[in-house]
């Protein structure tokens, strides 16, 4: 298919190669299973181990990862769960299916995380959980958050679809909240062929009830009687368990499960693509750089601030302009050198769905005024050739210098005027 741009927004966000196609050439030529079996089971252990998690339980998407991690909450009506509007919709909508009061936490202008400042005041004795994302790859103050929520006993759920790959203080998103949720999907910092998803988490009761959930088995409470053999027949070899079935009582049910079973080829391509996740994080910190230093010789441009002791994933390239003339200017400008934008994400609480639930404007000041003003995303994935990297420098370069009527001032970020 003809390519429109000189450099492509990243549809794919890695890169597939020989060890991907040799893996899924072993398993489609052995007799093993192509579902749930050992390939799962490797994929699984060496992501918790990657990300310092004691389980890790992958499923068909990040969708799926956080309808359930969300389910893990055990939500009941007047709950209420604070979260970021600077996300995909993903993170937040199975809420739109309970009855909770949803409250919107403004954003840090100099990373768009939740801004603990803002977090405070909206916790009450009836907050149960804060949902946030690490926005682009960038982790949230994971130690400001958790101070906030831990004394009170509020559960907090990391998207992490960004994340992976990025480092917070030596531990890694994965293993800095209660749940946290990853997404595989051929944007993401690795690949299960398209779709998949993880949730890792410590608790072993929550680990127990996802396995049965992405496993076509109700999500309630089990209690065991024991062997009873008044009330079992005695199991015959085809009567599947039979057992187990009859050695336990159903005393209480939550939700009925579905069917979320990452497939082994989804599961043998992801062990592949874990292995090379350093790499290919390497070379999104490489073209942000060369990112960085356009937009830091421009004083109406910013770079967003990578905080201390943290690595940033770069899941994706963002920075900040001046105003919003300037914004839409470079847009087109951009567009017409080459360039894909992809702007990511309309503060949800804006978007149809939250305004009906009594959400709108005003909510998030900060998130509102960077959408509508300032916000800006390049193209920045593994994929790229060299030549589409020096291609975007270039075009960047050219584009600002038009739009603002300034020279470069190569090293100029202190002068940054946003
Ligand atoms: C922040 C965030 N959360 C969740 C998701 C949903 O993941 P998936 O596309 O795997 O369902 C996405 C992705 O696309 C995302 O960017």
């Amino acid at each position: 298919m003809q390519q429109r741009y000189a450099v492509p927004g990243g549809r794919r966000g890695s890169v597939i190669g020989e060890r991907e196609l040799d893996v899924l050439g072993q398993l489609v030529s052995s007799d093993a299973t192509l579902s749930a079996g050992g390939w799962r089971e490797a994929f699984e252990e060496a992501f918790a181990r990657y990300v310092g998690a004691r389980h890790a339980l992958s499923v068909t998407s990040g969708t799926v990862a956080l309808e359930i991690a969300i389910r893990l909450l055990d939500l009941a009506p007047g709950d209420e769960v604070v979260v970021t509007p600077q996300t995909f919709q993903a993170s937040i909508q199975p809420l739109l299916d309970l009855n909770v009061e949803v409250r919107f936490c403004d954003i840090d202008p100099l990373t768009l995380n939740m801004d603990p400042a803002a977090l405070e005041p909206l916790l009450t004795d009836r907050t149960r959980a804060v949902i946030l994302v690490h926005y682009g790859g960038c982790p949230a103050d994971m130690d400001a958050v958790m101070k906030l929520t831990r004394p009170r006993g509020i559960t907090v759920i990391e998207d992490s679809a960004h994340a992976l790959g990025a480092d917070y203080h030596g531990r890694r998103p994965g293993s800095l909240a209660d749940i946290s949720t990853f997404s595989f999907h051929s944007t993401k910092n690795i690949t299960t062929l398209g779709e998949g998803g993880m949730i890792t988490l410590e608790r072993d009761d929550w680990a127990e009830r996802v396995g049965r959930y992405r496993n076509n088995e109700v999500d309630g409470d089990y209690v065991r009687h024991g062997a009873d053999p008044g009330a079992a027949p005695a199991a015959l070899p085809w009567m599947m368990f039979a057992d187990e079935i009859y050695d336990r009582a159903c005393s209480g049910i939550r939700n009925a499960g579905t069917n979320a079973t990452m497939s082994e080829a989804a599961a043998a391509v992801g062990l592949a693509q874990l292995d090379r996740l350093d790499e290919l994080v390497e070379r999104r910190r490489l073209i942000a750089r060369r990112l960085d230093e356009v937009v830091s010789a421009f004083p109406q441009a910013r770079t967003l601030a990578v905080p201390e002791g943290v690595r940033h994933a770069y899941h994706l390239y963002t920075f900040l302009v001046h105003d919003r003339d300037m914004r839409d200017a470079l847009l087109r400008e951009l567009d017409e050198r080459g360039v894909e934008v992809q702007l990511r994400y309309f503060p949800l609480h804006l978007t149809p769905e939250w305004r009906f639930r009594g959400h709108g404007p005003g909510e998030c000041p900060v998130a509102e005024r960077l959408w509508f003003e300032q916000h800006m995303n390049l193209p920045c994935h593994p994929g790229l050739l060299d030549s589409q990297v020096d291609h975007l420098v270039d075009a960047l370069t050219a584009a600002l210098t038009a739009v603002t009527g300034a020279t470069p001032n190569p090293g100029g970020a202190a002068a940054a005027a946003v």
